[in-house]
């Protein structure tokens, strides 16, 4: 089995610059972990465009094959948890970050990375939500505890990306309002399918007032974008409503006062997906297989093999890409 060779992306340093090719590799060249998995599909996040442009934030040391998403077959395990032939879902911890990830045709993992495929989920179903619809689960879930659907809009920032869109598709579900804030003029068709009630353009938010606190118009937001963006959502929040903070597309910088926490009482609320623990991406995995599985999760995917993976890398860090990717490794 160690002889055998597979089809990988594989990313290397070559003194100031980064290359992407797609080789052959020998599953002796993958860490020595507990399970090995044949991936069948992967994801394409925006983490994984920072791996594969060499962000040491992300992945230190390279050759390295980025994917922080996978979900396969076990193949060969020393666990007591996991059989072979056993369909797991693996995605972050160290995945594709640096542990070789998804974007190969094997990946060897310890086993408390791994959960079962949810029954009512197919391997293609678990990618396209992936990481992203992980996160906007769990951001919806925190969203939830403090604003209920029928208080008012809930804005969503970066709405055409993979946490935006997945987080439209299951506020829709659980019956919120939406409001999408969009930098695409031409995707405003993709975000009402997917359920936006409303569409507001990015430009709108990034050049509002530099007042400390705006007219309160949302009654909670999912933010994946960061920066002057998610100031202005939080300046324009309702009493008591809440705002989740996932990502920094935008910036990572904010630039704040106090006063929308101590005169409207809004909470924000951090997601980190990557470490948080295995009973709650359980609870979340088995609500996005059931009450919480968007009734149009196809259409909010394109589908493209290994060899196809380069340009899309491109495009997602120019924030060009439009919903979930999602990488067959067996095609
Ligand atoms: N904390 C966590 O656990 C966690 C997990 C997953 C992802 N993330 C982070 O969440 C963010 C989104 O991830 P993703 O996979 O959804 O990425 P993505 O698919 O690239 O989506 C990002 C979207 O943001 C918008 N955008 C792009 N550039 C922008 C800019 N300069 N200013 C404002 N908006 C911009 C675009 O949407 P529009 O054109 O529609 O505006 C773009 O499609 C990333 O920062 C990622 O690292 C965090």
């Amino acid at each position: 089995m160690s002889h055998k060779t597979f089809k990988t992306l594989i990313v290397e340093e070559q003194g100031e610059s980064f290359t992407r090719s797609i080789r052959m590799k020998s599953l002796k060249e993958l860490p020595d972990n507990d399970m090995l998995v044949q991936v069948h599909y992967s994801s394409l996040n925006y983490k994984d465009a920072l791996s594969a442009i060499g962000n040491k934030g992300v992945t230190r040391k390279y050759p390295h094959t980025p994917g922080i998403d996978a979900v396969g077959i076990v193949v060969d395990t020393k666990s007591d948890t996991f059989s072979v032939g056993d369909k797991v879902i693996v995605t972050s911890f160290d995945l594709g970050m640096n542990t070789d990830g998804g974007f190969g045709q094997y990946i060897q993992v310890p086993e408390d990375w791994a959960l079962l495929l949810p029954d009512n989920l197919s391997m293609k179903e678990a990618m396209i939500i992936g990481t992203a619809g992980l996160t906007a689960g769990m951001s919806v879930l925190k969203l939830n505890e403090i604003v209920k659907p029928g208080k008012g809009e809930i804005i969503v920032s970066g709405a055409t990306g993979g946490v935006g869109a997945m987080s439209i598709a299951l506020l829709k579900k659980l019956g919120y309002q939406i409001a999408a804030l969009t930098g695409k003029d031409s995707e405003h068709d993709f975000l009402r399918q997917l359920g936006a009630d409303r569409i507001i353009s990015r430009q709108e938010f990034e050049n509002m007032d530099d007042k400390p606190i705006l007219k309160s118009e949302f009654a909670g937001a999912i933010d994946t974008v960061g920066g002057v963006i998610l100031e202005n959502i939080i300046k324009s929040v309702q009493p008591m409503g809440a705002v989740t903070c996932c990502g920094n597309v935008a910036s990572p910088k904010l630039n704040l006062t106090v006063f929308p926490f101590i005169l409207r009482g809004i909470t924000l609320i951090g997601i980190d997906s990557q470490n948080y623990p295995m009973w709650l991406r359980e609870k979340v995995w088995l609500k996005l297989a059931n009450e919480w599985k968007p009734n149009n999760l196809e259409e909010t995917s394109t589908e493209i093999s290994l060899d196809e993976l380069d340009e899309k890398i491109d495009l997602i860090l120019e924030g060009k890409l439009k919903g979930r990717t999602v990488v067959n490794l067996q095609a």
